[in-house]
């Protein structure tokens, strides 16, 4: 996974996603890793211009079913620990879950998708995803006992 990801748009805008996204929970970790694959793989087909419509369409329908997996599999995890902030967690998830089939269905600009794929994701970790990893890893410990 690259520590940081430069995402241009027509104005040359460049957002930055770094390590600082790195939770310490593996299983979840490996999830990010993958979704910001998915958005490097995007981003660089967009660069490079080497995709047709339709791949690009097939490649971001792909990233929006890992992303509700990904979403599940937390929240699955909340319900297991008993997370305190499990429903404003799970609202948020729904929340991009929905902007994101918006964009799809009004067949919005990729570059506009990516966009916004890298700020919420941005923010989501930092502040959301954040805020349970003491709690889950406490939970993790708590099974070994
Ligand atoms: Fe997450
Ligand atoms: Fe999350």
């Amino acid at each position: 996974m690259p520590a940081v990801i430069h995402v241009t748009d027509d104005r040359g805008m460049v957002f930055f996603l770094d390590q600082d996204l790195v939770l310490g929970i593996p299983e979840i970790d490996a999830d990010h890793a993958k979704l910001l694959r998915f958005i490097d793989t995007l981003n660089r087909e967009l660069q490079f211009k080497t995709y047709s419509t339709k791949e690009l369409n097939k490649l971001f329908t792909k990233l929006l079913a890992y992303a509700k997996g990904h979403f599940a599999h937390e929240e699955r995890l909340f319900t297991m620990m008993g997370y305190e902030h499990a429903v404003e967690h799970a609202a948020e998830h729904k929340k991009m879950a929905s902007v994101l089939e918006k964009l799809s269905r009004n067949n919005a600009k990729m570059v506009d998708i990516l966009k916004f794929l890298t700020t919420w994701l941005n923010d989501h970790l930092l502040v959301h995803d954040k805020l349970y990893v003491e709690p889950m890893k406490a939970y993790f410990a708590s099974l070994n006992l």
